[in-house]
């Protein structure tokens, strides 16, 4: 019953349009935030106690208990510790945790928590706390508590987000720039039911290779990457920078279409963009191939794998009138030939970022 509590968070998802793998290496990204959201219904109190509508549980801790306990409320614990070193101490709170965001689609239901609790906090305890901040200590949760070492993407589109807006930002400088996103067309997500165990070593896997690349070559930011730079790198190293600095080429260049209304050339990079992450990125799956490519077949202006990859989802872009019918007919041709996989689908409006409401 919402007339219990005193706030009212709503935090949204994000998909990432283009630019993956970027965001470690101080890249370009391009990430909106979702309509689909997490919802906190919340009020101060001493401990922390909460109830997840989705999960159906319950879970209690004191604000200074810092145990890890590999389980959803890890996302929540980890507010405390990363505000504790960043010199805030906010009390608990009694909350309800519900919302439309699926879990584990592909949408970054993690960073959704995760600034569901930071801007609760923020606003009941008076933290003073940017929406910038309150991103990079998302981030910080996950790099220093959970232990995921993921970039700033997620967290700063479920922060920042806008309303028919795409984020074109810089993860170096943390400058940013909203990109206007047409009514006409639908994004389409696709999460093909694989799940990777190998995702967490995979993706560090791949940050250490591009880290120690950029340490070689002594460029801060990926952006400063000139692709005759590339000598003296170990074979592995250049093909995996190669493409890290083809895909800050196609984010800018995507930008630019996208401001011009060029939605065929959009897809186009988007597609050109999954075949060098597949082929030199080595981030793709025979599913998310599959998907993109059916996708194309079936009339999308384009489509790519989105997230870390490895299995999770896809993207596909196609006009909004058609977009019921092409998600049910890229299903069925799914399910055919992937009976094994239990697959979901979204369609996607860009929404604003995290806000917060007293009741
Ligand atoms: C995951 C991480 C992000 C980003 C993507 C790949 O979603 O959480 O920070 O690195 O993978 O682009």
């Amino acid at each position: 019953m919402s007339d219990e509590y005193d706030y009212r968070v709503r935090s949204p998802g994000r998909v990432n349009l283009i630019g993956e793998h970027t965001d470690y290496t101080g890249g370009y990204v391009l990430p909106m935030a979702t309509d689909l959201h997490t919802q906190l219904e919340a009020t101060p109190d001493e401990d922390v106690t909460i109830h997840t509508t989705a999960l159906e549980e319950q879970r209690t801790f004191s604000t200074t208990d810092r145990e890890r306990e590999d389980s959803w409320i890890d996302y929540v614990k980890g507010c405390y510790t990363v505000l504790e070193d960043a010199g805030y101490q906010p009390g608990g709170f009694r909350g309800e945790l519900s919302g439309d965001l699926p879990i584990g689609s592909g949408l970054s239901s993690s960073a959704s928590l995760e600034l569901a609790v930071l801007a609760f906090l923020n606003d009941a305890y008076e933290l003073g706390l940017s929406r910038e901040r309150l991103a990079e200590l998302g981030q910080r949760v996950e790099n220093n508590f959970v232990g995921v070492s993921c970039g700033i993407m997620d967290q700063f589109a479920v922060a920042l987000g806008e309303k028919k807006h795409a984020l074109y930002l810089d993860t170096g400088t943390l400058e940013y720039e909203a990109v206007p996103f047409s009514d006409d067309v639908q994004v389409v997500v696709f999460h093909t039911g694989v799940e990777r165990e190998l995702v967490d070593s995979a993706y560090n896997q791949r940050r250490e290779t591009v880290e120690a690349a950029m340490n070689a070559l002594d460029v801060g930011s990926s952006v400063e990457l000139e692709a005759d730079d590339f000598d003296g790198l170990e074979p592995r190293q250049r093909q995996r920078l190669g493409y890290i600095a083809r895909e800050n080429d196609r984010v800018e260049r995507a930008v630019h279409v996208l401001e011009r209304g060029d939605v065929e050339a959009f897809g186009d990079l988007l597609v050109k963009a999954h075949y060098d992450i597949a082929e030199n990125y080595e981030a793709s799956c025979p599913e998310l191939d599959y998907v993109v490519e059916t996708a194309v077949k079936q009339g999308a202006y384009g489509a790519r794998l989105t997230g870390a990859g490895w299995g999770g989802a896809a993207i596909a872009l196609v006009d909004a009138s058609a977009a019921e019918s092409f998600t049910q007919s890229l299903r069925e041709a799914y399910e055919q030939r992937y009976p094994e996989h239990d697959p979901a689908t979204h369609l996607i409006t860009p929404s604003g970022g995290v806000s917060v409401t007293d009741l």
